[in-house]
Order: C-alpha cells, then sequence, then structure tokens
C-alpha cells in the first residue's frame, strides 16, 4: 500500500497532512492513502496554476501539442499500471479498465491537434476604414472536479482541452477514486510540463470547492457528477460569473421497436447497460421494448445476463465487478425492493452478494415495470435492467421525455424512416441508433435539461476553454 502525495507547482506535497484511505470495493482492502487536503492546499495550486498561465497560454498551439503528444505517448506506454491500479481502488474489471486507459489517451491525442485548429474570424465591415476581427483567448485557471467511476478518462476529456488551449489546470478527483488521477499527473512529470500547468489536490471536497469558487483566480469550472451537485456550483458560480462545463446525471431510455434487429439490440443493451457494472452516465437505465418483440427481447437479453460473471475486476474472466461503496449497493437494493413491490417481476438477479467485504449487486433483469417505480424516475447506477412493455412508438417517446433529464437515450429499429422520426422528437443530447456504445473523443458529449451545461469532447469541447475577444481595428 502507497501513501499518495498532491501534486502542487511541480512538487509532490502533502505528507505532513492528515490522510483519508481509498478502499478496494471488491473487498474492502485499504488500496492507498491521499492527504486530506482543504482551503490552504486548493488556495496553493490555484496560486501555482495562476502564475503558471501567463507563459503557458503564450505558448504556441504547436508547442503545447508536443507535451500533450508526450502525455498521450506515457499513457498507452502505462496502460497496464494504470488499468490494475483503476480496477483496485474502484472495482471495474480489469479488460474494461484498460479500455478506459485507451480511452482517456484518445481526448488527449485529439485535443493535442484539435489546439492547432481554435481559429479567429474575419468580418466584412460596414464601414470603410476599419476591420472586424474575433480573436481567441484561453479562459485562464480551470478547475477540473472529476467523478469516480472513469477516473482516467474523465480527467483527461477536461484536461486535455483546457491545456491545448492555453489554460492551466487545477484537478480535484474523487475521494473514492484518486489514485488513478495522481499517477497521471506523475506521467504529467514525466511528460515535462511547466511547473504549475497541471496541479492536484486530494481531500476535502466541500473545503476545496469552496476555495475554488471563491478564489477570483479560478475563471472556469469544469465537473462531472450529479445534477444536485450541478445546481449547488451554478449558485455558487454566480456571484464571480465563472464559466461553467457541467455534465450532470442521466437517465437513459432505451427503446427496442417492434422492427429491431433483437439480437443486435440485446447486444448493444448488453454493453450499454452493464458497463461499469451500471455505473455510468449514458447507460441504459430503463428500457422500452415494442410488444410485438417483448416477450422473445426479455428472453434473449435474460439469458445473455444470466451469463455474465460477477467477481473481482482483477480476474479477468470477470464481467461485473463491485458497486463503489455500500451507498451505492443500498441505492440498488431500496431500487429493486421498490420495484417488486409495486409489481415488478424479477426474471434473473435481484440480490446483493456482500461476502468477502466487497460489495456487488447480482445482474439483473426486472419485466413488467411502470412509471410509479423508483427505477423508471432515478437513475439507479448499479447492474440493473427494467423493461416495460409499451404497445407504440408515440407511446414509447412519451415515456422516454417524461424526466427532468436528457443525457443520452437508444433507439432499435432498422426502419430509418421510422428512426430518423423518434430521435427528431427525442429530448437528449446523445442518441444511439442502434448502437449501445457512442462515446469517443471526437463527438460532442453532454446533455440537454437537467443533465448538463455545454459540451466535452470534439471541437465543442475545446471551445468550452476559450472566449471570444472581438476586436475592432481602426484603419486610417
Ligand atoms: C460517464 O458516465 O459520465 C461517462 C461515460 C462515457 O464517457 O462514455
Amino acid at each position: 500500500m502507497n501513501n499518495y502525495l498532491m501534486h502542487i507547482h511541480g512538487e509532490w506535497v502533502g505528507e505532513e497532512l492528515d490522510t483519508l484511505s481509498v478502499t478496494n470495493p471488491a473487498n474492502g482492502g485499504q488500496v492507498g492513502t491521499v492527504p486530506n487536503g482543504g482551503k490552504a492546499e486548493a488556495e496553493k495550486a490555484i496560486a501555482a496554476a495562476h502564475v503558471a498561465f501567463e507563459p503557458w497560454s503564450r505558448l504556441t498551439a504547436y508547442e503545447r501539442a508536443e507535451y500533450l503528444k508526450r502525455w498521450h505517448q506515457l499513457l498507452l506506454d502505462n496502460e497496464e499500471e494504470l488499468a490494475q491500479l483503476m480496477t483496485l481502488e474502484m472495482g471495474k474489471p480489469i479488460h474494461e479498465s484498460r479500455g478506459e486507459v485507451k480511452y482517456a489517451a484518445s481526448f488527449i491525442e485529439w485535443f493535442a491537434e484539435e489546439g492547432k485548429r481554435i481559429y479567429g474570424e474575419t468580418i466584412p465591415t460596414h464601414v470603410s476604414g476599419k476591420r472586424l476581427q474575433v480573436w481567441k483567448k484561453p479562459v485562464g485557471v480551470v478547475a477540473a472536479i472529476t467523478p469516480w467511476n472513469f477516473p482516467a478518462a474523465m480527467l483527461t476529456r477536461k484536461m486535455g482541452p483546457a491545456l491545448a488551449a492555453g489554460c492551466t489546470v487545477v484537478v480535484k478527483p474523487s475521494s473514492e477514486s484518486p489514485l488513478t488521477a495522481i499517477k497521471l499527473m506523475e506521467l504529467c512529470e514525466k511528460a515535462g510540463f511547466p511547473k504549475g500547468v497541471v496541479n492536484l489536490v486530494t481531500g476535502s471536497s466541500t473545503k476545496i470547492a469552496k476555495e475554488i469558487m471563491e478564489n477570483e483566480k479560478v475563471r472556469k469550472i469544469t465537473f462531472t457528477g450529479s445534477t444536485e451537485v450541478g445546481k449547488i456550483l451554478i449558485r455558487q458560480s454566480a456571484d464571480q460569473v465563472k464559466r461553467l462545463s457541467l455534465e450532470l446525471g442521466g437517465h437513459a431510455p432505451l427503446i427496442v421497436l417492434d422492427d429491431a434487429n433483437v439480437d443486435v439490440a440485446v447486444k448493444a443493451v448488453m454493453a450499454s447497460k452493464f458497463r461499469n457494472a451500471g455505473q455510468t452516465c449514458i447507460c441504459a437505465n430503463r428500457i422500452y421494448v415494442q410488444s410485438g418483440v417483448y416477450d422473445q427481447f426479455v428472453k434473449k437479453f435474460a439469458n445473455a445476463v444470466e451469463k455474465l460473471k460477477v467477481g473481482n475486476g482483477v480476474d479477468e474472466s470477470v464481467d461485473i465487478g463491485p458497486l463503489i461503496n455500500k451507498a451505492g449497493l443500498d441505492k440498488v437494493e431500496r431500487h429493486v425492493r421498490d420495484a417488486v413491490t409495486k409489481g415488478g417481476t424479477v426474471v434473473t438477479g435481484g440480490k446483493p452478494i456482500t461476502n468477502d467485504g466487497g460489495v456487488f449487486f447480482q445482474p439483473t433483469v426486472i419485466k413488467d415495470v411502470d412509471q410509479t417505480m423508483v427505477m423508471m424516475q432515478e437513475e439507479t447506477f448499479g447492474p440493473v435492467a427494467p423493461i416495460q412493455k409499451v404497445e407504440s412508438e408515440e407511446e414509447a417517446i412519451k415515456l422516454a421525455n417524461d424526466t427532468p433529464y436528457g443525457l443520452a437515450a437508444y433507439v432499435f429499429t432498422e426502419n430509418v424512416a421510422r428512426g430518423t422520426r423518434v430521435i427528431e422528437q427525442l429530448q437528449y443530447g446523445i442518441v444511439g441508433w442502434n448502437d449501445g456504445a457512442p462515446s469517443a473523443a471526437q463527438v460532442p458529449f453532454g446533455g440537454m435539461k437537467q443533465s448538463g451545461i455545454g459540451r466535452e469532447g470534439g471541437h465543442e469541447g475545446i471551445d468550452a476553454f476559450v472566449e471570444s475577444q472581438y476586436v475592432s481595428i481602426g484603419m486610417e
């Protein structure tokens, strides 16, 4: 077990502080400790990022890209070490952790190049003797608050564009899984980033976030997490009109229509629903299947789910790891109990597994569910797939949109006109059409309604870290 440190102004610090333990959710064992930092450490990290901003932003995009490319290569070279650590600290099956390291690296590679394409504009003038231009400037010091469920990819999806645009960064990783983020900082150090360009603080979320929100040097917050916390950040950002990018909760509907290829749908739902034990913001949370294929879908899906192996993610053959903690497990149990009490039928699974100190839940399929059940109203964040029968495409759309969330939705139909018509009516920022795995570095990821503000990834992902400066030039 290692005692990890914070990274501020190019130094590893925090040895003198109390520590927080990071535990393995597969067995309750201690994986490492991190310093329990607070206001003072956040302030130092912000000051370091502030001093580093001027010289970093003055580098050319091509020079910044060289640092990012070195970091990208180091991520790939250290895939196995990062993946093992990720699985230990948050439980994801090892093959998924390896996939996440590649996914994380892809953001760095993509944004290293995209930084070279932050173009300004020349606008035709309305009077002679003037030139009207728009220049693009990095927004300033960025605070990136990252979640436990994708400890590498959510960090690089924020840091890649921020650094490429010329911003400097203070990262606050989740206290559930900060170790992967710390390893990524070690790799930044190896990549040679100048002191203060990348900083990381661990410890009390409340104290660190308070300093981030109150410190005028921080110009932008980028956050992935719950809608509840997102709303607090919106309120706290008001005083200083800080820029915000928020990737918040989802409650993804997945619609299987009568003309779907059921085998394709089953394969895609397996990928979407059970990735990271159902602990992703975009995983299918409620499944609506049209009556003509309902029985066939339930049978084939349940057969596939029964083959999933649950266990400690370090075992290469495991498909479903633990939930992140006991609170996560309790929530899943509560949702299942509620559905069963209200008439849902468990087709497979339905029970917690808490042997060996781990917090696991059986991969579960529940049919005959309806909108009165909590799992059809709230994100479950666990390996539970509720299936509701619908009679028509209109009913499916109405139910799908009946939520304050709007992150991701999925539609399965082989009919192009029907698919187009359905998607046009879905109020979701991301739609998978016959596809359960829509994420990629080059596409805009983010939600409508209460699922967030802004987009990460793609060219919109870098826009979030630049400001337009309109310049009117008198030429006479
Ligand atoms: C998330 O769950 O927030 C991220 C999932 C992804 O990037 O695919």
